[in-house]
This record gives structure tokens, C-alpha cells and sequence, in this order.
């Protein structure tokens, strides 16, 4: 098991000293694709903004041309301001197929002056029901914040403008499975979900402020594209060294005060959801 995880840490890490081209920025022309919502998802500023809308009658997407095996992605995202109560702003990591991987950030609107939820979760071969959920130590509508996934074969670290909020580490040597040999598109949607995300549906959305709006921009991938068969790392150097990244003392301490102070849903703790016992990976520091 370590001997295979070492062999292939070093085969990924081959593919990235080889290739030497730059790392993917910011142009969604480039990057990404309008899939969902028939003009509501724009592309503006000769690629360097991209914004999705919702209106009753239907919300927006888009999806990364790219697969990526790996990588550590960062995009800034302004969320719909105002009273967004019953939408949400979905930003994901996703592979295809029947046992996919995802790795979620999902937002959650409020009325107005009340705070939006950070709902994460990450499903590996199909199962999810990881669930934590955060407030924001801000207001995420004012301005650009960046919401980060940093991948790599041992980890995944949830980051909000570079403060960690949540660590999945790779813990297959007690039986659970890690994401580390589906690739995966980055997709992003806005759309109403009054009846899950507003306090059980008792708020409605309120279709007189629509069409709500999200906005994109400063994506930023470090990382390795995925195709036909085979993995190619773009950039060089210490550009990798979010391959073998992990937290030093300083980002644990930031994620124990995230996790102390903002934390407001951990299935790690929900003992009444899991009578049976809690998922194993809770028995680890996760
Ligand atoms: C909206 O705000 C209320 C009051 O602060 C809070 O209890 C609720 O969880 C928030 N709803 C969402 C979806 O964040």
C-alpha cells in the first residue's frame, strides 16, 4: 500500500517535472463552457468575468473544458446580494459515472442582512453524506472572496481566501476511499432550491428581486489536465508544491478556529443521523 501510493506520487510527479507549460488563469472563453440556462450564464470583460442568473423560470451553469487529476483551483466569487433566500450558488468538483467523486461548496442564500450558509461535502465512489457547514467571518455579497480546492493524493483542503476551513485527508488505510484516480471538471450553477436551502421551505424565494446574480472571476488552476488516458501537469518548480502540500502549524491553527467559531453542521458529531455508529472516518481527525 505505501510502496503503491509511493510509486505513484513519484509517476505524478514525473508527468509534472517534464511538462513545463504555464499554469491556466482566468480566461473563461479559454476555460470554460456555458452549459445550462439559455443566456442567463454571460461571459463579459473579454473573458476575464463570468456571471450566471436565475429567474423564475430557470437558473444558469457552466462547466471547465478541462478534467483535472489533482490540482490546487481557486476561483473569486461574489454571491447573489440582497435577499437571496432559496437560492443557491453551487461551485464543485465532479467526475463522471456511476462511483464518481465530488467535492462540493455549495452556498446557501438568506433574506437580507441574515447569513448565507457554506454547506461542503465530498463523495467518494458515489458515497457522500459528508456534510459540514459554515457561516462566512464576512459578507460574501460585498466583493470577491476566493474559495479554494487544494487536491492532491493525500488530502483535500477546503480553503475560503486561503484560511482552511475543512480537511479531508486520504484515509484508505482504514477502508475509506480517497478521490485519486477519477478526474474531474470544475461546474458551477446557481439555482432555487427554496424548498431545501430556506429553513426547511418556510421562506420563499422572492421572485420580485430576481434575476439574482453571481459573479465569477480569477480562476486559477494549478494543475494537472486530464486527457486521453494521461495526466499533464502544467507549470514548473515550486509551482508544485501544492502536490505534496499539507497544513503547517499555522493553517491548523486556522482551521481549528474556523472550525471553532464557524462551523456550524459537522456529520462527524450527528450522532441521531448515524445511530448505527458514526462513518469511520469519523474515528480519524477529519
Ligand atoms: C438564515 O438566517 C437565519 C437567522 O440567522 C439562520 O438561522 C439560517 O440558518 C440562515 N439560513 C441559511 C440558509 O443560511
Amino acid at each position: 500500500m505505501a510502496a503503491a501510493t509511493a510509486i505513484f506520487l513519484i509517476k505524478v510527479l514525473m508527468f509534472a517535472y517534464l511538462t513545463a507549460a504555464a499554469s491556466t488563469a482566468s480566461n473563461f472563453y479559454q476555460n470554460f463552457d456555458l452549459t445550462w440556462g439559455d443566456g442567463r450564464a454571460k461571459i463579459l470583460n473579454n473573458g476575464q468575468l463570468l456571471k450566471l442568473s436565475l429567474d423564475k423560470a430557470s437558473g444558469s451553469g457552466f462547466q471547465s473544458k478541462n478534467q483535472y487529476l489533482f490540482g490546487k483551483i481557486d476561483m473569486k466569487i461574489k454571491l447573489v446580494p440582497g435577499n437571496s433566500a432559496g437560492t443557491v450558488t453551487a461551485y464543485y468538483l465532479s467526475s463522471q459515472g456511476l462511483t464518481h467523486d465530488e467535492v462540493d461548496f455549495e452556498f446557501l442564500g438568506n433574506v437580507t442582512g441574515q447569513p448565507y450558509t457554506l454547506h461542503t461535502n465530498v463523495f467518494t465512489q458515489r458515497k457522500g453524506g459528508r456534510e459540514q457547514q459554515f457561516r462566512l467571518w464576512f459578507d460574501p455579497t460585498t466583493d470577491f472572496h476566493t474559495y479554494s480546492v487544494l487536491w492532491n493524493p493525500r488530502r483535500i483542503i477546503f480553503s475560503v481566501d486561503g484560511t482552511p476551513i475543512r480537511e479531508f485527508k486520504n484515509m484508505e488505510s482504514i477502508g475509506v476511499p480517497f478521490p485519486k484516480s477519477q478526474a474531474m471538471r470544475i461546474y458551477s450553477s446557481l439555482w432555487d432550491a427554496e424548498d431545501w436551502a430556506t429553513q426547511g421551505g418556510r421562506i420563499k424565494t422572492d421572485w420580485t428581486k430576481a434575476p439574482f446574480t453571481a459573479s465569477y472571476r480569477n480562476f486559477y488552476a494549478n494543475a494537472c489536465v486530464w486527457s486521453n488516458g494521461r495526466s499533464s501537469c502544467h507549470g514548473s518548480g515550486s509551482k508544485f508544491a501544492w502536490m505534496n502540500q499539507q497544513l503547517d502549524t499555522t493553517g491548523q491553527q486556522r482551521l481549528q478556529w474556523v472550525q471553532k467559531n464557524f462551523r456550524i453542521y459537522n456529520y462527524c458529531t450527528d450522532t441521531q443521523r448515524f445511530p448505527q455508529g458514526l462513518p469511520k472516518e469519523c474515528t480519524v481527525t477529519n
